[in-house]
């Protein structure tokens, strides 16, 4: 696959999970990653472990809900490593309550860390490369759930829908710019957000067509072939990475 040698990638959410695989093959095609997360520790040990393969990559203590921390990373990322080419807009959380216990304050933790932080991401990012003058290209996590209710998760729903949306509406204003924006919706993944009861993974991974969990790694693979020039023609659309989920009811 094509190199991305030269340029800088943000990921955030990059200490664990999805994040944590995408710099992992990001870095591998030579792109210098920061691994933006508020987990420092996390965040840190990637970074050794991509050191340790030859790859690049800094870390950055980041809460992606507040918008002048994202303005603070991206700034930094050009400071490090002299140009910002991508950001994978991806940390995120779940917090599963019924819709009569939903809370304000559980409704605008996800919205502000799932959704908010996809805007000051979008906002922020796309602002630094017209400034740079580079083309880039910003992915976002969605979800499957941005499209399928789920049942105690009216935030978690309402913030992956809103990401999906954001993906489209901004590609259509940053085309001209040289700015790609798309999005990616994974089934269910496993990594630390599902928790780990035994008896719920087990019931999640029947929801697939293969009947197994989809591991990071796949989603990781399709995220870092966005940032390539190979799907230069894929932009403002989410793509599913779902083995399936969406698309019956009753296997
Ligand atoms: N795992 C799944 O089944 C699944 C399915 C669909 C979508 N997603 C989405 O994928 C993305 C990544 O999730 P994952 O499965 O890798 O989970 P994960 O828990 O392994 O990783 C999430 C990372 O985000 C970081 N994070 C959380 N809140 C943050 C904040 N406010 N500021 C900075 N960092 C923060 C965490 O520290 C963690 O490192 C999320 O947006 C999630 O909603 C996951």
């Amino acid at each position: 696959m094509e190199k991305l040698t030269g340029q800088a990638i943000i990921v955030t959410g990059g200490a664990s999970g999805i994040g944590k695989e995408t710099a992992l093959k990001l870095t591998a095609r030579g792109a210098a990653v920061v691994i933006a997360d508020f987990n420092e520790e996390g965040a840190n040990q990637v970074v050794t472990e991509i050191e340790a393969t030859g790859g690049k990559a800094a870390s950055y203590k980041v809460d992606v809900a507040n918008g002048d921390e994202i303005k603070a990373l991206i700034d930094w990322t050009v400071e490090k490593f002299g140009t910002f080419n991508g950001i994978f807009n991806n940390a995120g959380i779940g917090l599963v309550k019924p819709f009569l216990e939903m809370d304000p304050e559980t409704y605008h933790k996800v919205i502000d860390v799932d959704q908010h932080s996809v805007y000051y991401g979008l906002y922020y990012g796309a602002k630094k490369m017209v400034e740079l003058g580079v083309k880039g290209t910003i992915v976002n996590t969605a979800s499957i759930y941005g499209s399928l209710a789920a049942v105690g998760s009216f935030n978690y729903n309402a913030a992956k829908a809103a990401v999906v949306m954001m993906s489209k509406s901004a590609a259509l204003e940053l085309a001209e710019h040289n700015i790609r924006v798309v999005g990616v919706a994974p089934g269910f993944i496993d990594t630390p957000i599902i928790g780990d009861d035994v008896e719920t993974k087990k019931f999640l991974a029947e929801q697939h067509m293969r009947g197994e969990l989809i591991q990071p790694e796949k989603i990781a693979s399709v995220v870092s072939f966005l940032f390539s020039e190979d799907a230069s023609a894929i932009n403002g659309q989410t793509l599913p990475v779902d083995d399936g989920f969406l698309s019956f009811k009753i296997k």
